[in-house]
């Protein structure tokens, strides 16, 4: 196990009603601004039960932030709360809401200079607006994480950021809020977890048997319910392991101390940008790939992943690694999550332009021993589609 510093400051507020406790976690003379997308807040009711849960307080609203959230988009609210004097932000809605938001609380105190150059220098967030969430989507962890990734359409790039200054102060989790999602929305949700857990653990060994174990029983949890979330829409139970268990999926707990890789991500967000997907279907197209073409670097993993998620015992080794893959790669079609680029009407001319915007962005050496090269990984998306 590799040599770790881990701390996570966000406060969770998790199961049924918990919205009762919003206003109390909130300082009583904030000026709030409550931010959320395209509208699903306001069709389910949410957004009307959180500004009553905040009538003691001064309350503003943005609303508007699509998926994979544009810096055009927030650079709107950026000057709305300078404008206004918000000092206090919440996100109601999933991780494009959550992530935006993160965005604009780095963005409003940060004067020198473009705020997107946060995104596209990594110059450092030193302080930024405090702020909280409601989730009401189970996918990316950006409810309890301190990272953020938004697109900047008009140069085509979609970048991550991070920063302590970013977790939220608390996350309202509450399972009844995921009731209304699309069954398009569960799969994403899943999917981007479970993809999560392996760019976590499904590297190389690191005598890290807690955060193994752990990334295990996070995949197990996911494999269980996820099907039962499609089949069942208002299962609390089901509904409230899916949302701890994205939730713990990228809060930083499983990857303290372990090698993690990232390369399918770096690559997928390539893909959204590129091809408007949506996250987690840019993950369920390269990943099985991915772990095809980084059989030898990760052998000792997916043979242990298969063993122990999938109970794959017999045949050689080498069977045994293409026989996780493809239960991998079925599990996703099975959350209706297509894993072939011809699923969404796209071919072989997406390969130069999705290598060449990693080229411009300096994505050459990914993964967790740098050997995700351009070749690699025009040989995963040749293999894709
Ligand atoms: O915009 P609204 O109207 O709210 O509708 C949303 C959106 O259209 C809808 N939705 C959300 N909750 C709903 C609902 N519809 C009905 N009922 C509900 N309860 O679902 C659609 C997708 O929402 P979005 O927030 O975009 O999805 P997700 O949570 O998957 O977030 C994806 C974004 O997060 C980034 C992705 O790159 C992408 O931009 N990620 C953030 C990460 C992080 N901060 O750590 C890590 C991830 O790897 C990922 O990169
Ligand atoms: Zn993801």
């Amino acid at each position: 196990m590799n040599n770790f510093h881990f701390v996570n400051p966000t406060k969770i507020l998790f199961g049924q009603g918990q919205l009762a406790n919003l206003a109390q976690e909130i300082p009583s003379g904030a000026k709030v601004l409550v931010l959320y997308g395209g509208g699903s807040v306001q069709k389910t009711g949410l957004l009307d039960a959180v500004k009553q849960a905040l009538k003691s307080h001064a309350v503003g609203e943005f609303g508007g932030i699509e998926p994979n959230p544009t810096y055009e988009t927030l650079m709107k609210a950026v000057a709305l709360i300078r404008q206004d004097g918000y000092d206090f932000l919440l996100a109601v809605g999933g991780g494009s809401v959550i992530d935006g938001t993160k965005f604009v609380a780095a963005a409003v105190p940060f004067t020198q200079g473009d705020p997107w150059d946060l995104l596209a220098k990594h110059l450092p967030v030193t302080t930024a607006l405090p702020f909280g969430t409601v989730l009401t989507l189970p996918a990316t962890g950006s409810e309890m994480n301190s990272g953020a990734v938004v697109t900047r359409r008009e140069i085509k790039a979609k970048l991550a950021f991070g920063s302590p200054a970013l977790f939220p102060k608390f996350s309202v989790l509450d399972p009844v809020y995921t009731y209304t999602l699309p069954a398009k929305q569960v799969g994403n949700g899943v999917v981007d977890a479970f993809v999560h857990i392996m760019e976590q653990y499904l590297t190389s060994p690191a005598e890290a048997k807690v955060q193994d174990r752990f990334a295990e029983g996070l995949l197990l949890t996911l494999i269980e319910d996820g099907p039962r979330a499609l089949a069942d829409g208002t299962n609390y139970a089901v509904r409230a392991n899916l949302m701890w268990t994205a939730t713990l999926a990228l809060n930083g707990l499983i990857g303290t101390g372990v090698p993690q890789d990232w390369s399918t991500h770096m690559v997928g967000h390539e893909i959204t940008v590129l091809y408007g997907l949506d996250h987690a279907q840019t993950l369920a197209i390269v990943l099985p790939s991915m772990l095809d073409a980084m059989k030898a670097e990760k052998h000792d993993k997916l043979l242990q992943y298969g063993e122990r998620v999938w109970g794959i015992r017999s045949g050689t080794p080498e069977e045994r690694m293409a026989e996780a893959i493809a239960q991998t790669r079925s599990f996703f079609e099975a959350m209706q999550v297509p894993t072939r680029f011809s699923s969404y009407g796209l071919g072989k001319e997406v390969v130069d332009p999705i290598l060449a915007n990693l080229e411009s962005h300096k994505m050459v050496k990914l993964g967790e021993g740098g050997r995700v090269t351009p070749d690699v990984v025009r040989r995963v998306l040749g293999a894709s589609l």
